[in-house]
């Protein structure tokens, strides 16, 4: 029986139907000393909307559950273009509550929808938002401090908030839709940051996603582990990028780099002490957006706020 004739007749399960891989690091080296083990499930850019089907979301959760974390963080961007979705939203966070305690950050497309209505259907869930926040995770006489930056893409981060009353004693991770605002949380003692909005460029053959989303896109960080998880210098750290899960304009994803995913961290565990996807690579020169660019992203917020508020007052009352 050939290869071909065994993935027709096995049956997959709906994680590898829907594209999805799971992929496992190790977290830092400092967290040797102060965790016994912590599993944590890294999950972004669900997008749960018209452009991916739901099924692909709820494999997501699935496989997600299946790996039995102790905590699932998830990065922002949990809508497309609108709120329509959000009793869909609540659902399938209900999933993941229902199995570990999920902490959560908002993204670009969330300020575009409707934030507030986005945090309510997540709080609705049970999941907890750090919106420029910090607090301490205790599991089986463990701690882990887990810092939320709100969006910096459209001008809703702020470092000193997320950052007040931080702990230096305590093992920290750090949570961004945005990535390269690790660099300077490294610099807090924030030594891994997982983060979203790239997809990983969605199509990573040939190594495109580091022309669309790092040359032209300007990003330091476009998919998977940077920078260094073993600290022997104060101030550096790791950040990892995961691909996402749904998408809001395109679904497709071509290349290995760009399928959808699932990554387990393995708090505790020696990098390099198992199999990992891949090793820590080092960033793309990257480009910060200009003052003007920063503008009008956060003016795009303002907008589209306008003009959702402006559609709701159109409506005529029924008599
Ligand atoms: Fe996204």
């Amino acid at each position: 029986m050939t290869a071909a004739h065994l993935r027709a007749t096995v049956p997959q399960s709906p994680a590898a139907l829907a594209g999805i891989q799971l992929r496992r690091f190790a977290g830092p080296s400092a967290f040797v000393e102060q965790l016994d083990h912590l599993r944590i499930a890294h999950l972004t850019d669900l997008h749960v909307g018209r452009v991916t089907p739901l099924r692909v979301q709820h494999a997501a959760v699935d496989l997600t559950n299946a790996q039995t974390p102790d905590l699932v963080v998830i990065t922002g961007d949990f809508v497309c273009h609108s709120t329509k979705y959000l009793d869909e939203l609540t659902e399938l966070i209900s999933r993941l509550v229902a199995k570990a305690p999920v902490m959560c950050v908002m993204g670009n497309h969330d300020y575009w929808s409707g934030a507030e209505e986005v945090r309510w259907a997540l709080r609705r869930a049970g999941a907890e938002i750090l919106d420029n926040a910090n607090t301490v995770f205790s599991v089986r006489h463990q701690r882990l401090q887990v810092v939320g930056l709100d969006d910096a893409y459209t001008g809703h981060a702020s470092r000193a908030r997320a950052l007040a009353g931080l702990r230096r004693d305590l093992p920290t991770i750090g949570l961004s839709h945005i990535a390269e605002e690790a660099d300077a949380l490294w610099r807090h003692g924030v030594s891994l940051v997982l983060a979203g909005h790239t997809h990983a460029g969605q199509v990573t053959v040939a190594r495109l996603h580091e022309i669309s989303i790092g040359k032209i896109g300007g990003h330091k960080y476009v998919h998977g582990m940077y920078g260094s998880r073993r600290q022997d210098d104060p101030g550096t750290g790791a950040v990892y990028v995961g691909a996402g899960i749904g998408a809001a304009v395109i679904p497709f994803r071509v290349g290995e780099r760009g399928k959808r995913e699932v990554t387990i961290f393995e708090l505790g565990h020696q990098p390099g002490s198992f199999a990992e996807h891949h090793d820590d690579q080092d960033g793309l020169p990257g480009r910060k957006p200009s003052p003007r660019k920063q503008w009008l992203r956060a003016a795009a917020v303002v907008r589209k706020e306008n003009a959702r508020r402006s559609r709701t007052t159109l409506v005529p009352p029924k008599r």
